[in-house]
């Protein structure tokens, strides 16, 4: 028998988290958005406000829609008060210790028959999961970003998931109106282990001064019709992300091809993680996006 989803907590009010809350309550489901800083809540209700205006101004949603989604998003100050949702999504910082320690804590406030999902880019389902005291009720439900445009979620069951979880998260992505795919349980699934690596070549591309960051991002939305060049989506993804799926990558295939470049470290302790930061492969800091090599 699957689940009824129709309350869904979500940890992380990032770039993320915001997503999912918005198009879970613009497909009229109750939501409770939380996150470990009172600020990072509110700017991620902010972001959902400015969403859902866009949204209006183009046609695509009307006034009463938009506030009646609005009005279905509350803020969850604690995980106490996540106590009745029928699915819980963490989307806070790409870091298993981070996960394990919210999942260790979050499973108290939670009905026995609750679901438990992670939108982790990389980490393993099954190790998550057992943090957990439900790892038959956990599955990865790893959404693109942005939320709101991109049609696919990939859907991952670890070792112990069972199918009435793996069914009810199915059911529950085709009422936002998405797509899912299933994928097993390895290292970054399917979209980041083929993705990643290809932005990761992108920056070895840039290191080893084979082309600039305008004429590699150039060459791969003219060269390959890709819709963004790939220091442009590194930006847009964030690239302390990048870099920790490709660590993810490298030390769970321990396949010497997804070692990070250095560069791309450089900038992530520069804290030059992307459009987030302002800076990245891009400055954002002024009305148009300048490179930054
Ligand atoms: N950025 C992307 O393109 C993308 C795409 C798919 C999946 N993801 C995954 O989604 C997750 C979130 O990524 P993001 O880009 O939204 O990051 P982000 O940095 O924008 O947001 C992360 C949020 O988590 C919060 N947080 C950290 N620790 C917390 C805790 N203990 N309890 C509650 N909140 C906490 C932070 O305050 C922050 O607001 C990551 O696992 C990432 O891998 C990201």
């Amino acid at each position: 028998m699957t689940i009824d989803i129709n309350r869904v907590g979500i940890i992380g009010a990032g770039q993320m988290g915001s997503g999912i809350a918005q198009v879970c309550a613009a497909a009229g489901l109750e939501v409770r958005l939380n996150d470990r800083e009172a600020d990072r809540i509110e700017a991620g209700l902010g972001t959902i406000d400015a969403s859902l205006a866009k949204l209006v101004s183009k046609g695509t949603l009307d006034e009463a829609g938009s506030r009646s989604a609005r009005e279905r998003i509350l803020s969850a100050r604690t995980f106490a008060d996540l106590g009745d949702c029928d699915l819980v999504i963490e989307a806070a910082t790409e870091n298993e210790a981070v996960k394990r320690e919210i999942f260790s804590t979050l499973c108290a406030s939670l009905r026995p028959d609750a679901i438990v999902a992670t939108n982790t880019s990389s980490i393993s389902i099954t190790r998550l999961a057992a943090a957990t005291d439900r790892p038959e009720r956990f599955i990865g439900i790893h959404f693109m970003n942005p939320v709101p445009v991109m049609q696919l979620v990939e859907l991952i069951r670890g070792i112990a998931t069972e199918d009435q979880t793996y069914e009810s998260a199915k059911a529950f992505i085709a009422k936002l109106g998405k797509t899912s795919t299933m994928s097993e349980d390895f290292p970054a699934f399917i979209v980041n282990r083929i993705l990643l690596p290809m932005i990761n070549e992108a920056i070895y591309t840039l290191y080893e001064g084979v082309g600039s960051v305008e004429s590699i991002d150039t060459a791969m939305r003219l060269g390959a019709n890709h819709p963004m060049g790939p220091l442009q989506l590194a930006d847009f993804i964030g690239l302390d992300t990048c870099l920790s799926v490709m660590q993810v990558l490298y030390d769970g295939l321990a396949d010497s091809k997804y070692r990070p470049c250095p560069l791309l470290v450089k900038y992530v302790e520069a804290g030059w993680l992307g459009r987030k930061t302002k800076r990245g492969f891009y400055d954002y800091r002024g009305p148009t996006p300048i490179p930054t090599r």
